[in-house]
């Protein structure tokens, strides 16, 4: 609820923009109102309008026999004049009129008390009567008999602006109707934006390849752009790094085996316990350094490997064979038996170095954490274009809160007593990622730690 009213308060682009479009639509309004009011009252239409009183003299003329009549048709014309009801609380229809007969007034609209009879003929007047200012415009017949006067409020400007329901109302009624549409095209427009970032949210962190989605629109184009440059620069500066990590690494490599050779020669040649044992620490160590510089190899050469994705054919029965017999010595040592279920001959499409150290670290994890005497089974199956294997032991396992942090680099689980690198996990999955394939963790039958691989077959 909390994380609701703070990301509401966040500032926000759609907001903003919605916010905008009805400032500005309520802005043209009012300007439009604005310009409505200075219109009408600036040609005070209504009293210049000659129409209107010469109907009201002709009526007073015609009907000037019958005085009850002539009181009814001029209150009739006076009601047409203001809208006939209709239209009364629209301020420029406040038009009242009086009617003088030979200097009498036979008729004046309700409103009016006090005469507001102009001195000058056909000339807008200002005239006050108590309170109220008209202005009023007065016309006589020829014969100077009759003579019309009609009248409207002075203020004209500050009774529509008081009338603020009259001209705001259609405004205020409008914008939540509006606000709908206004969010839909904010949404809408933002669309294409939110490609682009949804495209960046699903990238891996190994994924630098410039993003697939170009939108076509121009504000979003320098967007784009510089996160593809910097996509390059970062692409540009792993692969320095990848290439500095494998340089050393195999520089440190020939040295490193040609110790392991003296060691081991001074080992057998020196009949002196304490010394022997002194250089079989230290081969331990030169060993432990081979492999790690072996695992560095392995991972910068899967990960230089990135992009296209290899296409040999591979028989995964043969493949995994292979990596069983490789690995047999140190499961013989541990007295680990390796099983292979196979069904059928699953041909998958990848580079056989790649897939080989992959395997090759799965079932040497599964040998290296099995108890002595344990059984690791290797299983492979067809499912739906898909070859799924699995490689499972009967080693203590793994927490499952661990199982996502399994492939991180130089991670390995706390309290291990077995030595490791802790890069082999990491050199398959992204062997993994290159073929295309899904790696997951799960407990195994015997109580250890299971590892499902699926690998798309070739097609
Ligand atoms: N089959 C398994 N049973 C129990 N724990 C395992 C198993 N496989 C991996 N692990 C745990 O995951 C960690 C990471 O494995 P990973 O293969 O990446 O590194 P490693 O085996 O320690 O070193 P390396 O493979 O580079 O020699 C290991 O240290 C181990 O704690
Ligand atoms: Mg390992």
């Amino acid at each position: 609820m909390k994380t609701r009213w703070r990301r509401l308060w966040q500032p926000s682009l759609a907001r903003r923009m919605l916010l905008a479009q009805l400032g500005l639509l309520s802005l043209l309004w009012l300007a439009l109102c604005g310009y409505a009011i200075y219109d009408t009252v600036r040609q005070n239409e209504d009293l210049g309008f000659d129409q209107r009183y010469e109907l009201a003299l002709a009526a007073a003329r015609n009907l000037s026999g019958d005085p009850a009549r002539q009181r009814d048709m001029l209150q009739h014309i006076d009601r047409i004049n203001r809208g006939d009801g209709v239209q009364e609380a629209n301020p420029s229809w406040q038009l009242l009129m009086e009617v003088w007969q030979d200097g009498r007034m036979v008729y004046a609209s309700p409103e009016l008390n006090q005469p507001i009879r102009g001195a000058r003929l056909g000339v807008t007047q200002q005239v006050q009567t108590g309170q109220r200012k008209w202005l009023a415009r007065t016309l006589a017949s020829p014969d100077g008999r009759f003579v019309v006067t009609l009248a409207q409020p002075a203020d004209l400007t500050g009774i529509y602006l008081s009338h603020s329901g009259f001209l705001l109302l259609p405004l205020l009624v409008c914008l939540p109707f509006m606000l709908l549409p206004a969010w839909i095209s904010v949404r809408l427009a933002l669309r294409p934006w939110r490609r682009v970032s949804a495209e960046i949210a699903e990238r891996g962190p190994h994924d630098l390849a410039p993003l697939d989605y170009r939108p076509p629109h121009r504000e979003l184009h320098p967007l784009v752009d510089n996160i593809n440059r910097l996509l390059g620069r970062v692409r540009e500066s792993a692969r320095r790094e990848r290439d500095f990590i494998a340089d050393a690494a195999h520089e440190i490599r020939t040295p490193l085996a040609a110790m392991q050779v003296n060691i081991e020669a001074a080992i057998q040649r020196t009949p002196d316990t304490h010394l022997r044992a002194l250089l079989d620490g230290s081969l331990l160590g030169v060993q432990r350094a081979s492999h790690l510089v072996h695992q560095l190899l392995a991972l910068m050469r899967s990960e230089a490997g990135g992009g296209a994705r290899p296409q040999h054919s591979l028989p995964l029965h043969t493949l995994l064979q292979e990596c069983c017999a490789m690995l047999a010595p140190l499961a013989c040592q541990r007295g680990v038996e390796l099983e292979l279920q196979a069904d059928g001959d699953a041909i998958i499409s990848g580079d056989t170095e790649g897939m080989l150290s992959l395997f090759e670290n799965l079932i040497n994890n599964a040998i290296k954490y099995s108890p002595d005497g344990g059984l690791v089974r290797i299983a492979v199956q067809s499912d739906g274009g898909q070859a799924v294997i699995t490689v499972s032991d009967e080693g203590p396992g793994v927490a499952p809160e661990l199982y996502e942090r399994l492939c991180e680099r130089f991670f390995r689980v706390p309290g291990q007593r077995q030595g490791g690198s802790g890069l082999g996990l990491a050199i398959v999955a992204v062997t993994v990622a290159r073929h295309e394939g899904r790696l997951r963790f799960g407990p195994a039958n015997g109580g250890g730690l299971q590892v499902t691989t699926t690998l798309p077959l070739a097609a």
